[in-house]
């Protein structure tokens, strides 16, 4: 029930422009948002580094509502990557194809998107396109195996989402493609018609999926930090003998510190999502929705901050 209702707050970008400048807000968004800035963004991604944590920066932004927003938003993704590239950093670049301008027009779209992995190809580097809602599944792949992942291949990756019922589908034609795959449960609000309505359902799907592409697949990304779902892929890569270089763990900033500490003692690869920029309000609604405990823990902290601070 809370988990829909901040879902649908999520897309309330009123509300968005209401709490906007508000500091308990901002302080809420702190936690899983490190900075407004590619320079803080940046600072971070040094620390994760240092760590032996690599990273994925991702412009916060969703379906923008012109051209002029798109290519804004592109360009910036071109210097998020001239930036890594300068600073030779161990980050790659997360990107929403709504942010490009998929709703304005799919040519703009993808045309931005040429100037992007462009850009990656000649640095060596890659970008991740994440997946957003339903609405846009299919879309988003056509794009991909169509228009990006032919001509871009190594530099370009996809993400699927283990709630959904058409993912083992989905799974089988990247291993087809050997394309790179970073797999997660799924973040948005789905009817059952379409995703698993129970989340035994969804994790099961999640390890079946994880497996394969473990197995196949071409260097998975195993987005989640859910213990129990690690836990299958350490036990599946151990049991198979698949070397810990053949996959890597991808989990949010803000979440899960200690698995993530543990998971590089242990000699596995992880890498941290680091987003950035103004607009993370439907973001940090995404993130409370998977955790609502996450609301009463992060508002008596920005409380007890505030208290103090008088
Ligand atoms: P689950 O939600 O079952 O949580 C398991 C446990 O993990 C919880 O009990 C808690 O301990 C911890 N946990 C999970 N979320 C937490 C949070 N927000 N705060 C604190 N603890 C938390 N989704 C999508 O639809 N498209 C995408 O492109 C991406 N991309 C992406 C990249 C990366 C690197 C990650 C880690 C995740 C995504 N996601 C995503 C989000 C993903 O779909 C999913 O919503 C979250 O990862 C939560 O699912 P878990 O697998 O963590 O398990």
């Amino acid at each position: 029930m809370l988990r829909n209702t901040l879902l649908y707050l999520s897309n309330q970008q009123r509300l968005f422009n209401f709490v906007r400048n508000n500091r308990f807000a901002k302080g809420l968004a702190s936690r899983f948002v490190p900075g407004e800035t590619i320079e803080e963004a940046l600072d971070v991604v040094v620390g994760l580094n240092g760590r032996g944590i690599t990273a994925s920066l991702d412009l916060l932004g969703e379906s923008v509502h012109n051209e002029d927003e798109a290519r804004a938003a592109g360009r910036e993704y071109l210097t998020i990557l001239d930036r890594i590239n300068e600073r030779r950093l161990d980050a790659n670049a997360s990107v929403k194809l709504t942010a490009m301008g998929l709703d304005v027009d799919e040519d703009l779209c993808v045309e931005i998107m040429h100037a992007i992995l462009g850009r990656a190809r000649e640095y060596g580097a890659f970008v991740r396109i994440d997946m957003e809602g339903s609405p846009y599944t299919e879309r988003t792949l056509r794009i991909f195996y169509d228009r990006l992942y032919p001509t871009y291949g190594p530099h370009v990756g996809i993400v699927l989402q283990s709630y959904l019922y058409r993912t083992d589908a989905d799974v089988r034609q990247a291993i087809a493609a050997q394309c790179r795959v970073r797999l997660c449960k799924g973040a948005y609000q789905e009817p059952p018609d379409i995703a698993y309505p129970k989340k035994k359902d969804v994790d099961a799907s999640y390890v079946r999926n994880m497996q394969v592409l473990m197995r196949d697949g071409n260097y998975p990304g195993l987005a989640t930090h859910d213990e129990r779902m690690i836990d299958a892929a350490k036990r599946f890569a151990h049991s198979k003998g698949i070397a810990a270089e053949r996959f890597e763990f991808q989990m949010l900033f803000g979440v899960r510190r200690d698995i993530q500490e543990d998971l590089i003692q242990a000699g596995f690869r992880v890498r941290v999502y680091v987003p950035f920029g103004t607009q993370w309000y439907p973001y940090l609604m995404r993130r409370l929705a998977e955790r609502p405990a996450n609301l009463a823990f992060m508002t008596g902290s920005v409380l007890r901050e505030a208290v103090r601070r008088r």
